[in-house]
């Protein structure tokens, strides 16, 4: 796991938060580590899933698929929302594993799902969640920018920034403060809602788009809480639960797998 440097500016808040970034699955387990507030898959996309993800958006640049799912029935749902068996299969396998590792991790028996093309900026200003925990990972153009907490004044958020933009309201200090997602990353950003991170949410916002072009984002949160628990002492239940969910992903897939950055921005819809 590789931890992201505390600046211990005078901007820290009292509660202390860090990321947790890593190319192995595992370290997503801990997102239930009481002072990470994001933890970060970092993987490269297959290029069939790659391919997949152009055939989509060519076929389906407005795509809209959101609704509450278990986790059973998510290639089913998708495969008649995408209407395009073939093409989309690597796609739908991909965002079938990723649904079933977060059932599994938050012990979740339904997940809200949504993938969408977007052609426009969805979450200008940076901003919390009010839910526990949220995946995003984005198949397609530019991905989710966020805020180290020990970089972030959070009385300029909302109505804090006194209507600035986020560059002059004091919200951070310096633009190298903004960190940014890459394709298919996987993250799991925590939110206010999570027992214990009131006033630690990770700040985030969606990341600017050049006209003409589009991203393609899958966000996953809890439909039910019932079972789940932010007790910090699952989090090794959940991380060796959760490891073998790499298998959906083959081995040969991932040795031939190139850079999702040959995509990023690099293709234009109209
Ligand atoms: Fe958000």
């Amino acid at each position: 796991m590789t931890a992201a440097p505390a600046l211990g500016n005078d901007l820290t808040n009292i509660k202390q938060r860090q990321a947790a970034i890593d190319e192995k699955l595992d370290v997503l387990a801990d997102i239930y580590d009481d002072d990470v507030n994001i933890a970060v898959w970092q993987r490269l996309l297959p290029n069939s899933v790659l391919e997949a993800t152009s055939k989509v958006l060519l076929e389906k640049p407005d795509l809209q698929i959101s609704l509450a799912l278990d986790p059973a029935d998510t290639r089913e749902v998708l495969v008649n929302a995408l209407g395009m068996q073939a093409e989309s299969a690597a796609l739908v396998t991909d965002v079938a594993g990723l649904v079933d590792m977060f059932c599994y991790l938050f012990d979740l028996k339904n997940v809200g799902l949504r993938l969408t093309a977007l052609g426009h900026t969805m979450c200008p200003r940076f901003h919390v969640d009010k839910v526990p925990c949220r995946l995003a990972t984005t198949y397609f153009g530019n991905a989710t920018e966020w805020l180290p907490h020990d970089r972030v004044d959070r009385s300029k958020l909302g109505p804090g920034s006194r209507g600035k933009p986020d560059a002059q309201s004091g919200l951070f200090s310096r633009s190298d403060d903004i960190q940014q997602l890459d394709i298919g990353d996987v993250a799991l950003l925590k939110g206010e809602s999570w027992i214990g991170n009131e006033e630690a949410g990770l700040v985030h916002r969606s990341p600017g788009l050049q006209p003409g072009t589009l991203r393609l984002l899958l966000t996953l949160d809890f439909a039910h809480t019932s079972n789940f628990s932010s007790d910090n002492t699952k989090s090794s239940k959940h991380m060796s639960r959760i490891v073998p969910i790499s298998e959906i992903w083959g081995e040969s897939e991932r040795e031939g797998s190139s850079s999702g950055h040959t995509l990023q921005g690099g293709v234009k819809f109209h």
